[in-house]
């Protein structure tokens, strides 16, 4: 059964940046999906701008390509694209010239919500934010959405926190991590929070040590440009490996609120101790010969930009001071698999005889794909031949248990919209958040530029480097293997 979808407050939501790629592939898309879903009221009105000088029907011809493209929902009727086309509007803008945020402002109602989409490069945030007030196009109701990347470091993004916020209150301000609205991640709490079983063994006496791993088998094709200033580090370890980190390890909030959450991920993010060289290992794919290579796609022949990382991160608090955490991300590895494996310790005395080679109970929740949860249990190997133990998944799949329901459900963009028209802010980052996550990974990342050290090379359809494995055979563990 799907359940009941109870629609939003009636809203404008510009979107700037309307045709780009981000608006195309997902806000749009997304939209639609809510409307189909029966999330959007009829007054909803949804209003691109750009540079480009279209008129309302290009814009909706551009928003039907798109839907075809990216919709395939069995939900969303023909007709429900007509109904959707007719809640669109568009006005060109030129962010830099004043006359078309006059006209914009036309478009705007006063007794609804309005909601301002930054769907452009973050060197245009400080520029709308100025041109926004000063129009007078929003009130104490409206909000802004930024996307990552939120600065590329402490001071960038200290600057950048200053700009919005000489315009904007903090709680009219999200920032946009997509990995807080998939659903796994959100459910990482409900099975931390909701469950009496997993929380009393949740600290450094019952766990061994955690592994995060966001492991993608597409290179950076196409996207070598932005990528190459970016690295693993800044793309995917500073925002969502964070994240999730930060999920894994918080305490529990006192509610289930914006800033309650928020409080515990930013104690989190500041009881991280500095990495040190010995303690991250870093690649890039290079496919030799035939292969691809990060290089080919680089747009710098030298580049040192990392395309994998792993690390051992230490949390100073009392819950878990003694087990690590283990990070890793990369491009153009062996499948596509996000997961979290919370590894508990091995019972404190064994009463069976001989070496089982037991591998120790694990919580695996799987994030992306197959969403789902497996519990890795010890149990007696069946048949005669005296005691022998071996482990078995206890598995759950969230398609299986939970059908249509799992089949329908929104995706991160769609959900997390559809928040900023209720004005939650629980599955957005803080301005505090952002900084304090730059604060550490800036010294990191300052070392190995200091040391000019280059990435070391791994094969495309690999786990990654070698040196990452030993990050955790001295430590006597293994990772996890990744595969689809
Ligand atoms: C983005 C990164 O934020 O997340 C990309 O910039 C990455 O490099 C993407 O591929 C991964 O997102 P997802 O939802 O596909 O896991």
């Amino acid at each position: 059964m799907v359940a009941q979808t109870i629609p939003v407050d009636p809203f404008d939501l510009v979107i700037l940046g309307g045709t780009g790629d981000l608006a195309r592939r997902k806000i749009l898309p997304g939209l639609f999906r809510r409307m189909c879903a029966g999330q959007l009221p009829p007054e909803a009105r949804i209003i691109g701008a750009s540079r480009s000088g279209l008129s309302t029907d290009e814009f909706r011809e551009f928003v039907r390509k798109a839907i075809g493209e990216f919709v395939k929902d069995s939900r969303c009727e023909s007709e429900g694209v007509e109904r959707f086309l007719s809640l669109l509007e568009y006005e060109q803008l030129d962010i830099f010239a004043d006359d078309g945020w006059k006209r914009l402002k036309k478009h705007l109602r006063k007794d609804v919500i309005s909601a301002f989409y930054f769907s452009v490069g973050p060197g245009l945030f400080g520029e709308i934010a100025r041109k926004l007030t000063k129009h007078k196009l929003t009130n104490d109701n409206s909000r802004i959405v930024v996307e990552k990347p939120f600065g590329r470091d402490l001071s960038s993004a200290e600057a950048l926190n200053k700009e919005l916020t000489s315009c904007f209150e903090e709680h009219q301000i999200y920032r946009i991590d997509h990995y807080l609205g998939k659903e796994t991640v959100q459910n990482l709490m409900a099975i931390r929070f909701g469950n009496a079983l997993f929380e009393p063994l949740w600290n450094a006496q019952h766990v061994d040590h955690v592994q995060i791993t966001v492991a993608e088998d597409l290179g950076v094709d196409g996207r070598g440009a932005y990528y190459n200033k970016s690295g693993a580090m800044r793309d995917m370890v500073q925002n969502h490996l964070m994240q999730l980190l930060c999920l894994t390890a918080m305490e529990p909030p006192a509610k289930y609120g914006a800033d309650a959450v928020r409080d515990e991920k930013l104690k989190i993010i500041r009881a991280l101790e500095p990495v040190p060289p010995s303690d991250y290992v870093r690649g890039q794919y290079s496919g030799e010969g035939a292969g691809d290579s990060y290089l080919d796609h680089a747009q710098d022949p030298d580049s040192r930009t990392e395309s994998y990382i792993a690390m051992r991160v230490n949390i100073a608090n009392w819950r878990w001071a003694g087990t690590p955490f283990y990070l890793r991300t990369g491009k153009r590895l062996r499948a596509r698999m996000s997961e979290i494996a919370v590894v508990f310790k091995d019972p404190p005395h064994s009463i069976f005889e001989g070496d089982f080679n037991r591998k120790g109970n694990a919580l695996i929740i799987r994030l992306q794909p197959d969403e789902g949860i497996t519990l890795r249990v010890t149990i007696k190997d069946p048949g005669p031949g005296g005691m022998r133990l071996t482990e078995v998944p206890l598995d759950m799949t969230f398609s299986e248990a939970l059908g249509d329901q799992f089949a329908f459900l929104p995706d991160a963009y769609e959900r997390l919209i559809m928040d900023v028209i209720r004005g939650n802010q629980t599955l957005f980052m803080r301005g505090d958040e952002v900084e304090a996550a730059w604060r550490w990974v800036d010294p990191i990342i300052k070392g190995w530029q200091e040391s000019g050290k280059q990435p070391l090379p791994y094969d495309p359809s690999s786990s990654g480097p070698d040196d990452a494995l030993m990050l955790l055979h001295r430590d006597g563990r293994r990772w996890r293997e990744i595969k689809s």
